[in-house]
């Protein structure tokens, strides 16, 4: 009979290996993987889980999950904040609204996303001035925002989402807690459902206007209101309100953690830096302008985004809850257990990388760690990240138009991995900066 797989050592009580994983998850991992290999055993609060590692078993994840695992029920949290939506609302919903998903990411409407990319990185950009220092870290969360505020809504969104709108934007987020029954009465849930009732009003008034003067608007929400579900309806105004929310959510976090981490290991590897900086000058014209065929010509600058996404993935854990018993090598994962996939073992190993923990965006094409289950950054199979052109996208647009128009250098020493409940990002990072081109673009307030 197989047996369960071995419990990390090092529980507490009751939490078990909560607080670790909260703290210092990547520690945590390597400590199991260094105890007992590619698979074991955390218990988080008492939800006995398995960790896996490695392009063998991360395939059986993604290619179980809607089978014998679930991915819903793994996001119990995000769903009380974001409500039945994308991956965290139920296999027919999912499957239903997914049409949508892949309608509204599609490479023609791309191209929309990527003007609202450059006009807010432009607005970033004059906001700072001719020189001076900025933490790259907080930079980068606000940025973010903007930008997918802006592709999603247009460039009215400095009107339409007031700054209430963004607390009770944060309240969602401060909210999302895996651990705790997500209707205990206690004051973040509380805030929590009082800012989804005041979200949804916002967003449902959007919408509304975007119902009534399609003709007006050219926005991701225009989109998903002529893009027809599977079953042919189109989504109803709190369908999409949860969807707008739940993009948001997904995609704001986790790009500025990465486009962050961009920026501070190229200034920690001056080769590669140099390698990207001299892509950047001569493929971008001196209206800085980063449409798709610049961003075609961008190769360096790409690798040095995916080289951070196996370094310092954002998205570093990915749940699942076992529906029925699952094997991974002599392992049996008991139903009901969780399963997770994580970057951190997965993305440094000997046998796939040559010294994992340096930075080399070469690496590619030396065709280190080709097999698509290696890297899990932004996740796999079914369920693999919609907004991952987006992302990346987004974050060759920040890198090459500050590359073009300042000289940086980095004023931080040691910076590091923060983990939480939700996207990890880097500590504080101050970079300075010194305009080279007097240029200016004002479309965006
Ligand atoms: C660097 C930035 C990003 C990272 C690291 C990231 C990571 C991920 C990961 C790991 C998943 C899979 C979750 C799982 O399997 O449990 C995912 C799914 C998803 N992401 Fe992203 N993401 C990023 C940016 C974005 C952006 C910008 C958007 C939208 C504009 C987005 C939209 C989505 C959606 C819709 C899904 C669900 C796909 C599905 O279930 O079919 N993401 N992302």
């Amino acid at each position: 009979m197989s047996q369960t797989p071995p419990l990390l050592s090092g529980g507490l009580p009751v939490l078990g290996h909560v607080v670790e994983f909260q703290r210092d998850r990547s520690g945590l991992f390597k400590r199991g993987f260094a105890e007992h290999g590619d698979v074991f055993a955390v218990s988080l609060v008492g939800q006995m889980t398995a960790v896996v590692t490695g392009a063998a078993h991360n395939k059986k994840v993604y290619t179980q999950t809607d089978r014998a695992l679930n991915i819903s029920k793994a996001y119990d949290s995000l769903r009380a904040a974001f409500g039945e939506t994308l991956f965290i609302a139920g296999k027919e919903t999912y499957t239903n609204q997914r049409a949508v998903l892949q309608e509204i990411f599609k490479r023609e409407k791309m191209v929309g996303y990527i003007e609202a990319m450059n006009v807010e990185v432009q607005a970033w950009l004059d906001r700072l001035g001719d020189q001076g220092k900025t933490n790259i870290s907080t930079d980068m969360q606000e940025l973010t925002q903007f930008v997918a505020a802006r592709a999603f809504i247009g460039p009215d969104f400095r009107d339409e989402l007031s700054d209430s709108f963004w607390e009770d934007y944060r309240a969602l987020g401060n909210a999302i807690d895996p651990v705790l029954p997500t209707n205990l009465p206690i004051p973040k849930f509380i805030k929590r459902d009082r800012a989804r009732a005041s979200i949804l009003k916002t967003v449902s008034a959007i919408v509304a206007r975007r119902k009534n003067n399609p003709e007006r608007y050219d926005d991701l929400v225009t989109h998903v209101l002529s893009s027809p579900q599977k079953d042919g309806t189109v989504m109803d105004e709190e369908q999409i309100a949860n969807l707008f929310m739940g993009l948001l959510f997904a995609g704001h976090e986790t790009t500025a953690g990465q486009a962050a981490w961009t920026i501070i290991m190229l200034l920690e590897n001056p080769e590669h830096f140099d390698r990207v900086n001299a892509e950047v000058q001569e493929h971008v014209g001196d209206d800085c302008v980063i449409d798709a065929m610049v961003l075609r010509e961008l190769k360096h600058t790409f690798d040095a985004i995916d080289e951070t996404t196996r370094l310092r993935p954002s998205a570093d854990v990915q749940f699942r809850i076992a529906d029925e018993a699952i094997t991974f090598d002599d392992y049996e994962v008991p139903e009901g257990w969780g399963v997770i996939v994580n970057a951190v073992n997965s993305h440094n190993l000997d046998s796939v990388y040559s010294d994992p923990e340096v930075f080399d965006p070469t690496r590619k094409d030396r065709g280190e760690g080709k097999s698509p289950w290696n890297i899990v950054g932004f996740g796999g199979g079914l369920h693999k990240c919609t907004g991952m052109n987006f992302a990346k996208n987004e974050m060759a647009v920040i890198v090459a138009r500050l590359l073009k128009q300042f000289d940086i250098g980095s004023l931080t020493s040691q910076v590091d991995v923060v983990t939480g409940m939700g996207a990890n990002h880097p500590s504080d990072c101050f970079i300075r900066y010194t305009r080279k081109m007097p240029f200016r673009h004002t479309s965006a307030g």
